[in-house]
């Protein structure tokens, strides 16, 4: 007999030629029957959706038989025909089973309804599940939406390195790279280690931002965006910060903090229309099962305009709260940097839709931010969303080559690292704007899953790297 063609279970489900003959491949989620049929439910992650397979046991041996349990990967060939069963269009009428790879009993997916913690620590295998594979075929969505956004609108994509001997944000939070020995690295006669022998003759770190890069791209090709991981080594164990994460950082010339803003507002609001618009069945598949407001919380993004409100004002209705007898952990004051427990207050409590904080006091920003007239706050941008708090953090750039050197002084950053970014507020500087958005953070709001440690596939967090 002739062999067919594997078609995905995405485009089989989509046909309606019944009597066609088929072929799938994919795993077998379950397997229900009497004596005479079997129902197997067939997934291939091409889409949510499993295709039925229906084998008339009769036809086929019993050492075959045997093999088809839940985890199986199974080659089915058959007929199209049309289901009539309730809840799918067509079905595969088994003609051929090949088992292409057991499954043992001691498969950990075998019934429904792990929890999400348990997963965690099978996340080799958690991509089988509806849950993840919904996830992740959402973020590969959303980084497509990423892409066609900034293209369509003649951005560059800019590859900022992933080493980097400078510390962009001024964080202190870095993961450091080097070859020496660890147990005996060379040393000065004054007992420091000697980087002069590490392998690129100075400490070295995994990058924390792209944007200090990315700069120098944007004040030479106009517009450019990065995406890529991005490393902190904070100790923050909370369901949003990771230790890897991707990050989108487009940084515009001629842009300033009004642009930014359009920017980042349209931006946000062409991702989740493409995920409703491309990934209807995962999002009601997770609407569904974890987060009943879902779909109606990425419909009103996109009706409603965005909060555009500066620090001091957004203090001054927080401290309003706490007057009235709201509970934060964390105090309110002038000057403090917001928890997220705020941010969601001013989203979810007062505004209820997405806030654009802005001129936030210069002491809690990094030194490259535009710096007011008042002399105490920055032209800086951070977008609060529903559920998450910050998403996007980002600014227009002092673009002033002494302020900018004053600046960098009064922190004590080191000169010697900073001289090549200086360059380019010493020839020919020009007002520039940009932001970061946490790949992470927007998959959270898209997906509706609660913890930052599910949206990606291998997550990297304290005392935790498996896999
Ligand atoms: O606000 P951040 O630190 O801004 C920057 O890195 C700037 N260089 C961006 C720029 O202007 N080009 O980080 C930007 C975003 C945050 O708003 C948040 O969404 C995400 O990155 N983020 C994290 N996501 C997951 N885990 C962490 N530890 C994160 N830290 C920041
Ligand atoms: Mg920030």
């Amino acid at each position: 007999m002739e062999t067919i063609r594997r078609t995905k279970i995405a485009d089989l489900l989509k046909r309606r030629d019944f009597g066609a003959q088929v072929c799938a491949k994919g795993w077998v989620r379950t397997r229900r029957g009497s004596k005479q049929v079997s129902f197997i439910a067939l997934n291939d992650g091409s889409t949510i959706n499993n295709v039925q397979i229906v084998v008339d046991l009769a036809q086929f041996n019993e050492e075959l038989l045997k093999h088809i349990t839940t985890g199986a990967c199974l080659s089915v060939e058959g007929e199209l025909v049309e289901s009539l069963g309730s809840g799918q269009a067509c079905e595969i009428q088994a003609r051929k089973i090949e088992v292409l790879g057991t499954c043992d009993n001691s498969y950990p997916l075998q019934k429904k309804g792990h929890s999400l913690e348990f997963l965690r620590e099978i996340a080799h295998l958690r991509p089988r599940t509806n849950t993840f594979g919904a996830v992740f075929r959402l973020r590969h969505h959303m980084a497509m939406a990423i892409h066609t956004f900034f293209h369509e609108r003649g951005f560059f994509y800019f590859h900022t390195p992933i080493i980097t001997a400078s510390d962009a944000e001024g964080a202190g939070q870095m993961f450091q790279v080097t070859t020496l020995d660890m147990n005996q690295p060379p040393r000065n006669e004054d007992g420091s280690i000697n980087y002069d022998e590490d392998f690129f003759a100075s400490p070295a770190n995994l990058t924390v931002s792209g944007q200090l890069e990315g700069e120098l791209a944007a004040t030479s090709l106009g517009a450019i965006y990065t995406f890529g991981p991005t490393f902190r080594a904070e100790n923050s164990n909370t369901p949003r910060h990771l230790a890897e994460f991707w990050m989108i950082e487009p940084e515009v010339a001629f842009n300033d903090i009004v642009d930014n803003m359009n920017l980042a507002e349209d931006f946000i609001k062409y991702c989740v229309k493409w995920a409703l618009d491309n990934c209807a069945d995962d999002i009601k598949f997770l609407n569904d099962m974890f987060d009943k407001g879902l779909i109606e919380r990425l419909e009103g993004v996109l009706k409603e305009e965005f909060i555009r409100l500066p620090y001091t004002e957004g203090v001054k209705i927080l401290e309003e709260a706490v007057r009235n007898g709201h509970k934060f952990e964390f105090p309110v004051f002038w000057g403090a940097d917001l928890a997220s427990e705020h941010e969601r207050y001013l989203v979810e409590e007062h505004f209820k839709r997405p806030v654009i904080l802005t001129d936030y006091p210069k002491e809690i920003k990094a030194f490259y931010m535009k710096q007011n007239e008042d002399e105490k706050t920055v032209r800086a941008m951070d977008v609060l969303f529903p559920k998450i708090g910050e998403i996007i953090g980002g600014s227009e750039r002092e673009a002033d080559y002494e302020k900018l050197y004053k600046r960098i002084e009064e922190l004590g950053i080191p000169m010697k690292d900073m001289w090549w970014y200086l360059d380019t507020r010493k020839f020919g500087t020009c007002p520039h704007a940009g932001f970061g958005l946490g790949f992470e953070r927007l998959l959270l709001f898209v997906t509706g899953m609660s913890n930052i440690r599910d949206v990606i596939p291998f997550p990297r967090t304290p005392r935790s790297a498996n896999f």
